[in-house]
């Protein structure tokens, strides 16, 4: 198993954290391959003596760094924030972890400058909004293949970050003057605050296509980890209302360098029902008192933003474009826990357009807008799940529900989480 992609197989927010932390006890290396500090992985790791449990959110950084052996990448396809960054360096450092020699930051990652989540904000006030996180992601992918962007390698040499932050700090003023009427840039202060980063960082900053390629070479073990969700992906999700990178799989291999011949496993995260932050069409979504309880029991507030998410029913409709386009081949289930107190279950087996069943998803957000879900209801088990430790111990019903599941979307659970400790996970054998 040379390299392993981890997707999200929804609209993000599946709980890949806890699972790419548990499957990081088996593996060398975990690498991230796009996006930026829009995500938010969320781990919970066993208390301390004497302390309590500890729960570690992170935006860039790969949820394998809580395993002492393993090394952590952040690829070329990530975009920095440089002050995220540093922040959870700090974070974990003051936590006691050790990221020193484990953690390898990709030389031509692309950078998230202020001018940046300055036009992400202003942009999410008008008419075209997609609510975004703000983080100014979608802003830095346009410089990136404007090829205007600042990459971590230029941080390393004066002359040349200067050259090109003069370029797009009067590009940017000019704009934020002229279109958005907004207030201008400081170049200066912007070079002295983003070369105190490059002092910080320069330990960890490497050539990771061939860090990478190196591993695989000597036979180590790869965890490629997507952050948002299939459905999010700028080219296979619910366009405009997306993600600016490619989650899906083959977002792995131009993300981190790696070649297409050495993934052999690709594992699609799938919470048992659905949730979707920001716009965008979402067809089971439950805008009701049964929403409301999915929320509230899930939790299901942002960890990057904290804003309540949008919840609704398990859509396999949409599950079976993302295994598709991702080529799923296991899944692992999280959340199941949150349904334990549920009288029906109700999960969407297709849509109805125009009043014709149709099993097949769509992209273009027009259709999906019409789409009405069709429902397959199951009974509760009624029954407390989240102390339960191996699959054959879950309640019968909730057994027949992932069966259920399993044969509708031909793709094999291998894992199921009841909670999000460490040892609320059960393998599937
Ligand atoms: P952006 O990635 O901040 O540009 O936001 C674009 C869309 O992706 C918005 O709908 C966001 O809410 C959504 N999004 C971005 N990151 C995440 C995530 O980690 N989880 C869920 N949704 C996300």
């Amino acid at each position: 198993m040379p390299v392993q992609i981890i997707v999200g197989a929804q609209w993000g927010d599946e709980g890949k954290g806890k699972i790419v932390d548990h499957l990081s006890e088996k593996v060398d290396i975990v690498a991230r391959y796009q996006g930026g500090a829009n995500a938010g992985h969320t781990v919970v790791l066993p208390p301390l003596k004497g302390g309590s449990e500890r729960e570690f959110v992170l935006h860039l950084i790969p949820s394998g760094i809580f395993h002492p052996r393993v090394k952590c990448v952040i690829g070329n396809g990530v975009v920095i924030d440089p002050k995220a960054l540093l922040e959870e360096i700090t974070m974990l450092r003051s936590a006691g972890i050790d990221i020193r020699g484990r953690l390898f930051i990709s030389h031509n990652a692309h950078l998230i400058m202020p001018y940046h989540k300055k036009l992400d904000s202003i942009r999410e006030q008008g008419e075209q909004k997609i609510g975004t996180t703000g983080r100014g992601i979608g802003p830095s992918y346009i410089d990136k293949y404007m090829r205007t962007g600042i990459r971590v390698v230029d941080l390393l040499d004066r002359d040349v970050l200067c050259k090109k932050l003069k370029f797009n700090i009067e590009e940017k003023n000019e704009l934020l003057r002229k279109v958005y009427n907004a207030e201008e840039l400081d170049l200066d202060a912007i070079i002295n605050e983003y070369q105190e980063f490059d002092k910080e960082i320069d330990e960890y900053v490497t050539d990771t296509a061939r860090y990478l390629s190196e591993a695989l070479r000597k036979g180590k073990k790869i965890l490629a980890e997507g952050a948002q969700g299939a459905l999010l992906d700028v080219d296979h999700g619910t366009y405009p209302f997306v993600t600016s990178s490619n989650p899906t799989s083959g977002g792995a291999c131009t993300g981190l360098g790696i070649p297409p011949t050495s993934v052999t496993d690709v594992l699609g995260v799938v919470k048992a029902y659905s949730t979707r932050v920001g716009n965008g069409p979402f067809p089971t979504e439950l805008n009701d008192e049964m929403g409301e309880r999915l929320r509230s029991i899930g939790g299901e507030y942002g960890a990057t933003t904290g804003r309540p998410r949008r919840c609704g029913w398990l859509d396999l409709v949409s599950l079976r474009h993302s295994i598709m386009v991702n080529g799923i081949s296991r899944i692992a289930i999280t959340k199941l826990d949150v349904l334990d107190d549920f009288d029906e279950i109700q999960v969407c087996t297709a849509y109805l357009v125009d009043g014709k069943p149709i099993d097949h998803f769509f992209t273009d957000v027009q259709t999906l807008e019409r789409v009405k879900p069709v429902y397959k209801t199951y009974r509760g088990w009624k029954t407390p799940t989240s102390g339960v430790r191996s699959y054959r111990n879950l309640p019968r019903r909730a057994r027949k529900y992932l069966e259920a599941l399993q044969r509708s979307l031909k793709v094999k659970i291998s894992m199921v989480s009841v909670g999000a400790r460490r040892d609320q996970t059960l393998i599937v054998r």
